[in-house]
Parts: C-alpha cells; sequence; structure tokens
C-alpha cells in the first residue's frame, strides 16, 4: 500500500496513512515520514499494534532516545527507553506520570539540549458514552511567529528567555535531587528550526521565568503576551485519540497540553518515548 500524507487543515498536523510500524520500513518510506514530520509538525498513524521494542527502533530512526528523568520511576518493564503515561494505578502504586503535560509546553524545555520530538503510542483512552475524552492540543510556533507584528519581531529577536526546571507545577513534583540536575538555561526565543530553517516561536508561561536583559516585571509581561499568542486557536489542531494512534510532534514547531477531561474509573494509558535534538539556535 502506498504511503499518503494527509493535512488535518489546522494549522499544523498531518495524517500518515499505509504504514505498518510493525514492519520493517525501507529507507524511502522513513524518507517520507520524516519529511512529513519536519513539515507539519505533528504526523500520526491510526490503527498501529506495535510492541515497545519496535517502538523504541522506530523512534531510534529520528535520533538517539532521550531518557526522561520520570521514566527513571515510571517506565515499561523492560524498555527503559519508555515512560508511561497513564492515570492508572496498581496494587495502590501509580503506573505511569500523572497528569502530565497538562499545561502548554515544549517537553524538556528546561534542558541544554531539549529533545527533537516525542512519540506516543496510545494503549487505552478514555470515553464517555463512546466519546473519547483525554485528547492533546498543539500549537504551531512557526505559525505563531509569522503571524507576530513585524514591530514585536525586532523587538525580541536575538533575545534569550531563562528556562526553569521547577518553574512548571506537577502532579508529582519532582524530588530535590531531580531538581538540580536541571539548573536554568537560556534559550532564544525565536527558534530556527534545525531542518525546516523555519522560526519558531519558544516561549512558555511556566518553564520561562525571565528574559536575559530585561526587569522582570517587563519580562514576565512579555512572556505571558508571547506565551498566550502562541496558543490562540487559529494555530491549534486538538487530536481526539483512539487506542492503537501513534502520534509524534516536534519540540521546537510545537507546544502542546494534554487535556484532563477523565478520571478513575476512565483509564489513559500512554507510552511515551523521545529523541534527543540539538542546542536551540
Ligand atoms: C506529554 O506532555 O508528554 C503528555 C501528552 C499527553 O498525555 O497527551
Amino acid at each position: 500500500m502506498a504511503i499518503e500524507i494527509i493535512p488535518t487543515g489546522a494549522a499544523l498536523g498531518a495524517e500518515i496513512r499505509g504504514v505498518d510500524l510493525a514492519q520493517p520500513l525501507d529507507d524511502a518510506t522513513f524518507a517520507a515520514i520524516e519529511r512529513a514530520y519536519d513539515e507539519h509538525g505533528v504526523i500520526f498513524f491510526r490503527g498501529q499494534h506495535v510492541t515497545p521494542p519496535q517502538q523504541v527502533a522506530f523512534t531510534r530512526r529520528f535520533g538517539e532516545i532521550e531518557f526522561n528523568i520520570f521514566g527513571e520511576r515510571w517506565s515499561v518493564p523492560g524498555s527503559p527507553e519508555i515512560v508511561v503515561v497513564s492515570n492508572v494505578t496498581e496494587d495502590g502504586r501509580p503506573i505511569g506520570i500523572r497528569r502530565a503535560g497538562e499545561n502548554w509546553h515544549s517537553d524538556m524545555c528546561y534542558t541544554a539540549r531539549p529533545p527533537r520530538g516525542t512519540m506516543l503510542y496510545a494503549r487505552e483512552i478514555p470515553d464517555l458514552f463512546g466519546l473519547p475524552l483525554g485528547d492533546t492540543e498543539f500549537a504551531s510556533a512557526a505559525a505563531a511567529w509569522s503571524a507576530l507584528p513585524q514591530a514585536l519581531k525586532e523587538r525580541i529577536e536575538g533575545r534569550r528567555a531563562v528556562f526553569d526546571f521547577r518553574g512548571r507545577k506537577r502532579a508529582f513534583p519532582p524530588t530535590q535531587a531531580e531538581s538540580d540536575r536541571y539548573p536554568p538555561v537560556t534559550h532564544p526565543i525565536v527558534r530556527r528550526h534545525p531542518h525546516t530553517g523555519r522560526e519558531c516561536l519558544y516561549v512558555m508561561r511556566d518553564d520561562c521565568i525571565g528574559i536575559e536583559g530585561m526587569e522582570p516585571e517587563a519580562a514576565e509581561t512579555l512572556i505571558a503576551a508571547l506565551a498566550d499568542h502562541v496558543v490562540k486557536p487559529a494555530f491549534i489542531y486538538r487530536h481526539q485519540w483512539r487506542s492503537g494512534d501513534l502520534l509524534m510532534w516536534d519540540n521546537c514547531a510545537a507546544q502542546h497540553r494534554a487535556i484532563q477531561d477523565y478520571d478513575l474509573p476512565l483509564r489513559r494509558v500512554m507510552h511515551r518515548t523521545t529523541m534527543g535534538g540539538s542546542v536551540p539556535a
């Protein structure tokens, strides 16, 4: 079956059909997938049946695996590369990170070399009366940049924001030792995408705690204005999950948040892998 790429019609995102990720992919098919990924920022494949090693192998084709600190507590047994994102508790213990990513963010932006992208494989999706819950929203940071007024573009180009691991509120707060592994870092507010060359806004409310060379109050106001701009409805694709979806997003071109509109006994179980990236420039 030939590969088909169907844009969502939103500012980002495309569905890819005609690919079975449980089978080995030839180089031409992989190249088409990677091009779609760079072009659309979010891509997804419906109806997949992949094992943890298959997901890890597919992730590795995009770059080395990036180990997430939360995987040290919640990974798939036998596959330390896969972090479990879930609201499920078994024998009194959570099987994964609960309420992960409920506020707009870009993964691991608090590190010096944030990951290229993240892959989420839907194992169990909650639904109510047949209506799926637990959607994920994605915002195009490239479209948001393009839509800024020229004067504001000139004002922020070349500026760097301070990102702090402790800025984000988490359902499972990190320990002091975990926080100590991530001292604050700075990144350009306007990033050039390493593969497409497109400029992308790289600023979010919780993780960004300041802007270099700017008074704290002015920086806070500018961060809030830019962060709110990125997530305007015009730049958003909202993914309604089905179990068997494998979706991946680009952490430079897109920000995302998980909608927490479900609770036990409705179960959501996702397997997440992350691929290494480059120093933002
Ligand atoms: C995340 O931010 O990695 C979680 C996204 C989701 O569970 O939908």
